[in-house]
């Protein structure tokens, strides 16, 4: 019933991704070495990839589609119904080490969200048997143990790496719609935060008093959230900003093209959320960072239908290529986030170095 396997990747992402994780992740694992041993299982719309690989490490962080990266250690097939907890308690005295916390996941699917009551209950019969055995402390440094179950007969136990992973279950970084916000985007733009900045990046990076302009920033959602930072925002879109944002103090709302405007004075950001082919606004991203009109942005890149790789290469490579021709330093951060669709989001920020 036990299979055991090495150097094998488990990798969570939005359903209907799995091909563009997959080809990423191998990209990436090529760039170091020859890959030897691959080999690849992607089931379209599951959720998950699991990709074999000889010994190359990934880094987490610079994979767009992954939402999660894991070390697959055991995959249990045809765990018995009445009694799950055995086997897998057996299972995992086969791996070293001690975990630092104990994630039961499921796919983010409609067939695994039937799972879900079935993890929670599970849950505390498998941690407390683990705190019982000594194998499991409340420590965010030491390895995460994942159980991630595609159904309820099988399991594929893995670990992730504090560093190099992402710090929420199920790679998932869930946002509360706040009711004053005037358009469900602005989930984007909170999560974004949460997700390419610390706290004290946050607090140095987002302080009342700075500036910025959304482009496209219709109905207001993004400049909702940087408003309730305190910060001044231009918002320019032909279309209506909406609520509370319609008549902010902070907020100045011009009806003009986004591809066409360039501010009087430079702010301290740049976010837009244009619906537009991304090598367009690439290019618009370039052109401000070049022309010192921002020093950060956050910025959405739509994906095609076919070819999203080929599409999110070409467009960051144009930026980067671009700031390094005019020897500009900058750090850029690219992901999926939980609440993008059929789009990206880029986080760049120019550093002193
Ligand atoms: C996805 S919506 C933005 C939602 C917004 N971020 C929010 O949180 O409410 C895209 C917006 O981009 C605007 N837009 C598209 N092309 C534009 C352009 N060339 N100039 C200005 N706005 C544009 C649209 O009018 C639309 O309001």
């Amino acid at each position: 019933m036990t299979k055991t396997i090495q150097t094998t990747w488990l990798l969570y992402c939005r359903p209907g991704f799995e091909a563009d994780c997959a080809q990423e992740t191998l990209r990436q694992a090529r760039q170091q070495k020859p890959v030897i041993a691959e080999q690849e299982a992607v089931q379209t719309d599951s959720g998950y990839v699991t990709l074999n690989l000889n010994d190359q490490t990934l880094r987490y962080s610079e994979l767009v589609f992954a939402r999660q990266l894991i070390q697959l250690q055991l995959v249990l097939e045809t765990l018995p119904e009445r009694d799950r907890l055995t086997p897998i308690l057996e299972a995992i005295a086969m791996l070293p080490g001690k975990f630092g916390a104990l994630w039961l996941e499921v796919p983010d699917t409609n067939d695994g969200k039937t799972l879900s009551a079935f993890t929670r209950r599970f849950q505390p019969l498998l941690e407390d048997a683990l705190r019982e055995q000594a194998r499991l402390e409340d420590n965010p440094r030491e390895q995460r143990l994942h159980l991630f179950f595609p159904d309820k007969s099988t399991v594929l136990i893995g670990t992730s790496d504090p560093h190099n992973s992402a710090p929420w279950h199920m790679g998932m970084l869930r946002q509360h719609m706040p009711s004053e916000a005037p358009s469900r985007s602005t989930l984007k733009l909170a999560e974004a935060i949460e997700v390419f900045m610390d706290k004290s990046e946050q607090s140095r990076l987002l302080r009342q008093g700075m500036t910025a302009v959304d482009l496209g920033a219709a109905p207001g959602g993004w400049t909702w959230q940087l408003v309730k930072r305190g910060l001044r925002v231009t918002a320019v879109d032909n279309g209506p900003m909406k609520g509370t944002m319609a008549k902010h103090p902070l907020v100045q709302h011009l009806r003009q093209d986004g591809f066409k405007f360039a501010p009087a004075r430079a702010v301290d950001w740049l976010v837009c959320d244009m619906v537009e082919k991304p090598a367009k606004v690439a290019k618009l991203i370039g052109d401000w960072f070049i022309a010192g009109y921002a020093r950060q942005a956050i910025f959405n890149l739509k994906l095609p239908m076919k070819q999203r790789i080929n599409a999110v290469d070409a467009a960051l490579s144009e930026i980067k290529s671009r700031l390094d021709e005019e020897g500009i330093n900058y750090r850029m951060l690219a992901k999926q986030l939980y609440h993008d669709r059929e789009e990206i989001t880029v986080f760049l920020v120019r550093t002193k170095r």
